[in-house]
């Protein structure tokens, strides 16, 4: 996969690409990312990229010339490109998957009070990671990066994305290591039992019982499998009998 971003602020991802599993997936040549610097597209002596907004209102705007003619410089046929915004449609688990099918995706980062909005109708998707608001797009696209590159074949070991928390619309359930008292804090009998039936029980239940109290919204959208009704139901009946 190939990832350009076009900021103006490229230093900032030089950590984040260079540190554990993502420096590791770019080494091993699973995506290849490159930087456009948006400012190198700006025309006046004074490398201007942003102005007062019409209208009025407080802070500036990027001005669409220099996004425009930095995003059309990398834009293929086979490009994909993500605006990163506030006012997107919320970032998902669902759609990391979708993005790590592409073969090139490119991050659009404004900054400031955001881009001008003629820009938005050049982009295939705005995106955002969540409703608060930061000062840029470049955390925004680190963030999609990391949970798009750690999807790829060879990232990381296959099978352990398949059970984490949103994989199948769930919070996932408590996981333990060494030692097995901590100070009188004991990890959970059954997981020490050897007895995978009753492990894999625990962790659906588990799993149903903490998205019920933490995210009732993703509860309430969770279509229970058979098992995973009778596992609930079964629980049920232990707590009010
Ligand atoms: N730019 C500023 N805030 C953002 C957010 N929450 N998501 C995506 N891009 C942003």
């Amino acid at each position: 996969m190939k990832i350009t971003v076009l900021t103006l602020f490229p230093e900032m991802f030089s950590d984040f690409l260079h540190t554990s599993i993502i420096g590791r997936s770019l080494d091993r040549g699973l995506a290849e990312v490159e930087f456009v610097q948006i400012r190198d597209f700006a025309h006046d002596n004074y490398k201007h990229v942003d102005d007062s907004p019409f209208g009025g209102g407080a802070g500036m705007v990027m001005k669409p010339q220099p996004v425009l003619d930095a995003l059309y410089s990398v834009k293929t046929e086979q490009s994909y490109t993500l605006l990163m915004s506030p006012a997107g449609e919320p970032f998902s688990q669902k759609k990391a998957h979708e993005f790590a099918g592409k073969d090139h995706l490119i991050f659009l980062c404004g900054h400031y009070e955001g881009l001008d909005y003629r820009i938005n109708s050049h982009v295939d998707e705005c995106v955002s990671i969540g409703d608060y608001v930061l000062t840029g797009g470049e955390l925004p696209a680190m963030v999609i990066m990391d949970s798009v590159i750690r999807l790829l074949r060879g990232s990381i070991t296959a099978g352990s994305t398949e059970e984490e928390s949103h994989e199948n619309g769930l919070l996932e359930y408590p996981q333990y290591t060494q030692p097995a008292d901590y100070n009188g804090d004991r990890v959970p009998d059954v997981l020490l039992s050897g007895n995978h039936a009753k492990i894999r029980e625990w962790r659906i239940l588990q799993s149903l019982l903490i998205t019920r109290e933490k995210r009732p919204d993703l509860f309430a959208k969770h279509e229970l499998t058979k098992e995973e009704k009778k596992i609930l139901d079964k629980y049920e009946k232990e707590q009010n009998g």
